[in-house]
């Protein structure tokens, strides 16, 4: 069941690993990237509890020893603060620089490692083990590390890619309901994004991904990554079509922004929102058939998924409001802001070309169900 697809960056390049019981086997994995057998593992404390024994066993039987830092789990962890408190444990371990640093979590923690990996003796090696569904699919892959300010998310950081990415999917097990589906909202977007064929097949087949099935799981997250390993190969920074990946995140920040980046909304739920509000939008613009939109309501829907403003708790600002929030973005070029739009279920192109009225009636419309 195991599946490796090669992300292919020259120098840079690494292997994604995916398939069941991958923790058993991380120190054989590991070992060929080492120079002595020693590695730190940067962690955050749920995952501690839950696997952290499982990973010590599996470079155990490689040789391999491990130190660990556990941090507190949550989005308040991609801080300067505890940026600093890894960085610091790092040195106090003597990791230098032949040494390999493990992020061992989900995307805060693996964004956190890579960006203390990405600095520490002005750049150490480190291997991504993705414990979430969101992670596996996404923050794992590509190389994007860093951590929040004050203003916004992710506004800290640098572009470092690992070494090698082991997505244990037995360990997404232990995920609850709520987080598995809000990866799930990314891992719909690669369909929606640029393969038609693999959105029918979680049509047909993603209550079976949810539920367990793993080797439905394995395919979701292999497919998943190789579309994203594509376009990393073709755009590594983000000059072009890397943004592709941001379908539904334009959406996504506003609201997050405006729901204050609470657990009234998860981050793959907004995008998976974002994905809905864009398709309406490609839609009015005719630029896809209005049946896309209800399609992809539908799964969404079906996944028993949030799919409708009305489905996020609490109060939201007005269409208004909401676009000014979204003018915030970091990805926002000389002031205009950019969508990726849809000519058709996996037919996504990135377009500053959108009026702010049509972005606003979509909203306004949005928000007259809440
Ligand atoms: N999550 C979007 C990217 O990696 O580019």
């Amino acid at each position: 069941m195991l599946q490796t697809v090669h992300v292919e960056l020259g120098e840079r390049s690494y292997d994604v690993e995916i398939g069941p019981d991958l923790l058993k086997q991380s120190g054989a994995r590991i070992a060929p990237l080492l120079h002595r057998p020693k590695v730190a593992v940067l962690t955050d404390e749920n995952v501690a509890d839950l696997h952290l024994d499982a990973l010590r066993d599996g470079l155990a039987a490689a040789g391999i020893q491990m130190s660990s830092l556990a941090l507190p789990a949550g989005e308040a962890t991609k801080s300067w603060p505890h940026f600093e408190r890894a960085v610091e444990w790092l040195l106090a371990e003597k990791i230098e620089r032949r040494d390999v640093v493990v992020a061992f979590g989900g995307g805060v923690i693996g964004d956190l490692a890579g960006f203390a990996a990405a600095t520490l003796r002005r750049g150490v090696r480190f291997v991504q083990i993705p414990t979430s569904l969101l992670a596996q699919v996404d923050s794992s892959v590509g190389g994007k590390t860093g951590i929040n300010a004050p203003q916004g998310k992710n506004l800290i950081g640098a572009f470092h890619q690992p070494s090698l990415v082991l997505a244990d999917t037995s360990v997404l097990g232990t995920m609850t309901q709520r987080d598995f589906l809000s990866g799930y909202g990314e891992v719909v977007k690669y369909g929606l994004l640029g393969d038609a064929a693999f959105f029918e097949w979680l049509e047909a087949t993603g209550t079976d991904v949810f539920g367990g099935d793993m080797a439905a799981r394995v395919r979701a997250v292999t497919r998943s990554v190789q579309m994203k390993a594509d376009i990393v190969a073709r755009d590594e920074t983000e000059q072009g079509d890397r943004a592709l990946l941001n379908l539904g995140h334009t959406f996504c920040h506003a609201l997050e922004a405006a729901t204050g980046y609470s657990d009234r909304l998860l981050h793959g739920e907004g995008v998976a929102i974002g994905c809905a509000l864009a398709f309406e939008l490609s839609s009015r613009l005719g630029l896809c058939s209005q049946e896309d939109p209800s399609r992809v309501r539908a799964h969404l829907r079906t996944m028993g998924m949030k799919t409708d403003l009305a489905d996020i708790p609490g109060d939201l600002p007005g269409a208004e409001a909401l676009v000014d929030l979204m003018a915030q973005d970091k990805k926002v070029i000389d002031g205009q802001l950019r969508f990726i739009l849809a000519r058709g279920i996996g037919q996504a192109f990135v377009t500053s070309d959108v009026p702010r009225e049509a972005v606003l009636s979509v909203l306004e419309d949005a928000l007259a169900t809440v």
